[in-house]
């Protein structure tokens, strides 16, 4: 009696799921692409039909040369997506009077900036979402028109942002957001609790970039709008349209954050990929491992952009650490090589400096024991999960935040905006066990969120139909909340509207007083003009 019932259910469970059609999207830089990568290849792996839509520039041609597994790659658009010519200036090497020209520029150029890479793709998803039947969509937050096309459709779909949680992101409410520390300059929680002053400082900041993202919102919406789409409630909406949004991170990696109900916080996307190191670059790590001498790998991302003073800085301190002992092994883009081969020291056993490596395979050489890094979220978990510590570099959004957590966590030191103390660093890390250890127990707290099996499954419930709650670990991690983001933040708003006032009466005192000189000096040359004049025609 028992037997058949039971061939039944092996037979249920062992049935493969359905196949489905799966439409995925990659936002708009080549990193959002990579980052969405692993999932394309995780949902062909488990049968699925798989259609990634892309931006039909030149450059995001050559991304894929090979395709992508079985995928059906497709290039939509034109070249005027193309987000190449955008530079990212370095902040922290800018004086505070030279960043303001930086965010006047981009909140002037906002719309320009961001119309084509929006909106180019838009009416061929459109096209695309008509002509096919898919089950599911899996879709970068940074997709953000084709999100409010897939909005607009009626099919159901995971967004997908390849950032642990940040509190601008993520929370609407500006009273909350603004009592976990701000992310352009990211206090620790104990820096926070310690002083009054340093959380009401925290909340002017976070003010001002409430301010300038706002500023971004309205425009990203009136684009939306001109292109017949609903329009966003509000910032976070833009990102977690999705009735199910998959994100990255999750303590100790990012702090615990009461989030939305759609939110699932997932850890890491990453998948094993058994590669080997170019030749040339595997001897040369070989041969330091054999010396013994350890190398220090550096790459600041695809975005960062040397300045001349920053690279002179850099190459400085290189020799200082080639000195030491340390071996460099320098990824810097063909661009950046030519426009500084002033600069760079001739290669050798001690210093290789090559335009692309292939990062997890780098980090996982023996020989590799530091990673000076930007702290990009895709470095980040290719650290981890080689057990390498990092002197960390960051320069832009979520960067900044994550290398804050790394240095928390015990898994990383922060590196001057000058260099100076990178010597120092790299020994102090080099020297103490304890970084090693503390990459390691970061590492294994991000597998425990779920990963890329969650996400593919999630792909698969949201193609049925279901949308599932988030894990039960990450959520009872994500509601750790510290007491400090729990209770009412009255006295830091009164001293922070203090501040602002402070600030907005010196501003105005400033103007009004330039304002003055110039009149006076004006006048006095128009004056001293007339009178000159006179004098001409008299003489
Ligand atoms: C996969 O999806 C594409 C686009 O919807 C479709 O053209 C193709 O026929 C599908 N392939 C299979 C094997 O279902
Ligand atoms: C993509 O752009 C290339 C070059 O501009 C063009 O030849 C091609 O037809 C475009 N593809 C699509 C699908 O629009
Ligand atoms: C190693 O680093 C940890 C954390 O930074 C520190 O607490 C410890 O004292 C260091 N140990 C040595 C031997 O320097």
């Amino acid at each position: 009696m028992g037997a058949p019932v039971c061939m039944w259910l092996v037979l249920m469970t062992a049935a493969p799921a359905e196949a489905k059609q799966v439409l995925v999207t990659g936002g708009v830089l080549r990193s959002h692409h990579l980052a969405v990568v692993p999932v394309v290849e995780g949902l062909l792996e488990r049968g699925h039909n798989v259609t990634f839509a892309l931006p039909n520039t030149s450059e995001a041609r050559g991304w894929f040369p090979k395709g992508i597994g079985g995928a059906n790659l497709v290039y939509m658009g034109d070249e005027s997506a193309s987000v190449s010519s955008v530079k990212f200036p370095d902040m922290k090497n800018l004086r505070w009077h030279e960043r303001i020209p930086v965010w006047g520029r981009m909140i002037w150029n906002g719309r320009s900036l961001l119309e084509r890479p929006l909106v180019s793709m838009l009416d061929d998803f459109r096209g695309l979402l008509e002509q096919n039947k898919f089950d599911a969509a899996f879709s970068s937050a940074m997709s953000i028109s084709c999100n409010a096309a897939l909005k607009s459709s009626s099919l159901p779909w995971v967004g997908f942002v390849s950032l642990p949680p940040i509190p601008q992101m993520v929370l609407s409410d500006t009273e909350e957001v603004c009592k976990y520390p701000n992310f352009w300059n990211p206090r620790s929680v104990p820096d926070l609790q310690s002083s009054l002053l340093k959380r009401a400082q925290n909340r002017v900041e976070c003010m001002m970039q409430r301010a300038f993202f706002h500023v971004g919102f309205l425009v990203i919406n009136s684009l939306l709008q001109g292109k017949g789409l609903e329009p966003a409630k509000d910032f976070t909406n833009l990102f977690l349209a999705a009735r199910i949004n998959v994100l990255l991170g999750g303590p100790p990696l990012s702090l615990p954050i009461k989030l939305p109900q759609s939110v699932h916080v997932v850890g890491t996307v990453e998948r094993p990929r058994p590669r080997s190191l170019p030749t040339a670059l595997g001897r040369w790590l070989d041969g330091a491992s054999a010396a013994p001498a350890p190398v220090i790998y550096m790459s600041m991302g695809t975005k960062y952009e040397f300045t001349e003073s920053t690279c002179s800085n850099f190459v400085a301190v290189l020799q200082a650490l080639m000195s030491s002992g340390f071996r460099i092994l320098w990824a810097l883009r063909a661009a950046q090589q030519t426009a500084f081969q002033h600069l760079l020291p001739p290669g050798g056993e001690k210093l290789l400096i090559e335009e692309f490596t292939p990062q997890p395979e780098v980090l996982a050489h023996p020989a590799v024991k530091v990673f000076l890094s930007h702290c990009g979220w895709g470095g980040v978990t290719d650290t981890l999960a080689a057990g390498v510590p990092v002197l960390a570099y960051p320069s832009f959004v979520d960067q900044l935040d994550n290398a804050q957590r790394l240095v928390e966590v015990g898994a990383a030191v922060l590196v001057l905006p000058d260099f100076s103390n990178l010597v120092q660093a790299a020994k102090a890390v080099l020297g103490n066990a304890s970084f090693v250890e503390a990459t390691r127990a970061a590492a294994s707290d991000l597998q425990r969120y779920g990963g890329l099996e969650r996400t593919l499954d999630l792909v698969e419930e949201v193609a049925e139909g279901r949308f599932p709650d988030m894990l039960p670990h990450a959520k009872a991690k994500m509601s750790e909340l510290d007491p400090l983001f729990l209770r009412d933040h009255g006295p830091e708003k009164a001293l922070s509207m203090c501040f602002a006032l402070l600030v907005f009466l010196s501003l105005s005192c400033c103007c009004g007083l330039s304002i003055r000189c110039c009149f006076r000096c004006c006048c006095a040359s128009t004056r001293a003009a007339t009178t000159g004049g006179k004098k001409v025609k008299d003489q």
